[in-house]
């Protein structure tokens, strides 16, 4: 009981989170009667009912189609602003999200209209409710290495009001070394680096996220657990994982909560961190998904505390505002 509270109290910063993915079914209908889109579903129960999946893909379909809502700067604005709120709720004081621009560009909508409305937002949610933030565009796996550089294209004249990049969408069959050379270039052009890896895919997509890509955080990493060269490798680079289990139960990453791999992550020495990653599919926000490990996996006040502290840690905040959170 009193761990809950805890982790409920305890500032936080979320390193995993896609903003598309904190769309809400009630924003959703919101938005798609706003913009006279027909949405295939009777109402927002309806829809719920629909977030039952199998997997990475049978998430991603539902994802990508939801979001066609998703048209004006003001759409954008209004879906981060819900997120930031979320966040207040739950005592998370910094934030690093996600956005998937090839998702939005496919459909008509142009760079800076999302940029716009989603950075509007982030700012008002520093100013107004105390939340410092990072942004962090994601490329589509499934879609091409030149459509990436496509896109980095498109992005460099907001370059300065975007911290890193990101590679997400479906794992298996897109290895990281498929865009080698677009995040040397992100790389070269400042940017930090992150990407998804160990999800679905196998431990060598991890490696290959580490020595070819170069990234500074592992978002999921689970099956980099599977090889003992590799865990210790990140376990003295110190690298961080940004893991989801609220996410990895509902995409069947792994079978039930009690079966969640955080505490062997803890006790082998990462750096792990516990985020939402589409918390509006996945049943939950940041404090959910402590209430859940807490719960499942029974973790001490001072396991709860180290994750805290990692998320800070791990975070791209300038040494001293990390100093300040700590
Ligand atoms: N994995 C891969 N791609 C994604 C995810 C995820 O968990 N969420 C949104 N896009
Ligand atoms: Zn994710």
């Amino acid at each position: 009981q009193s761990t809950l509270a805890l982790a409920d109290a305890l500032p936080k910063a979320e390193l995993h989170m896609h903003l598309e993915g904190s769309l809400e079914p009630e924003m959703m209908f919101a938005l798609a009667r706003r913009n006279g889109v027909d949405l295939p579903y009777a109402d927002e129960e309806a829809l719920r009912q629909a977030y039952q999946f199998n997997n990475l893909q049978e998430f991603l379909d539902l994802y990508y189609s939801g979001m066609s809502v998703l048209q004006t700067e003001q759409d954008f604005y209004d879906l981060t602003w819900a997120y930031l709120e979320r966040c207040q709720a739950d005592n998370v004081i910094h934030t690093e999200v996600f956005f998937d621009p090839q998702a939005h560009l496919e459909r008509g909508v142009a760079f800076g209209t999302q940029f716009e409305g989603i950075y509007r937002a982030l700012s008002d949610g520093r100013d107004k409710l105390g939340i410092s933030f990072r942004l962090i565009l994601s490329f589509l796996r499934h879609l091409s290495e030149e459509s990436a550089f496509e896109t980095l294209e498109l992005a460099m004249p907001y370059l300065d009001r975007i911290d890193g990049v990101g590679l997400d969408s479906s794992e298996m069959g897109h290895p990281p070394d498929k865009f080698e050379r677009v995040f040397r270039r992100c790389r070269e052009l400042g940017l930090k680096v992150t990407a998804h890896a160990g999800e679905e895919g196998p431990p060598d997509y991890v490696w290959q996220a580490i020595n070819q890509l170069e990234i500074q955080r592992i978002d999921h990493g689970n099956r980099a657990l599977e090889d003992e060269a590799l865990t210790a490798l990140i376990a003295e680079k110190g690298l961080t994982l940004t893991v989801c289990p609220l996410s990895n139960l509902r995409l069947c990453v792994i079978d039930s909560l009690a079966d969640h791999p955080l505490t062997t992550m803890l006790d082998k020495g990462l750096h792990v961190t516990l985020n939402s990653d589409d918390p509006a599919y996945f049943g939950g926000y940041v404090n959910a998904n402590f209430h859940a490990m807490i719960e499942h996996l029974h973790l001490t006040p001072e396991q709860v505390v180290q994750l805290a502290r990692n998320s800070f840690e791990g975070s791209w905040l300038s040494d001293a505002d990390k100093q300040a959170a700590l």
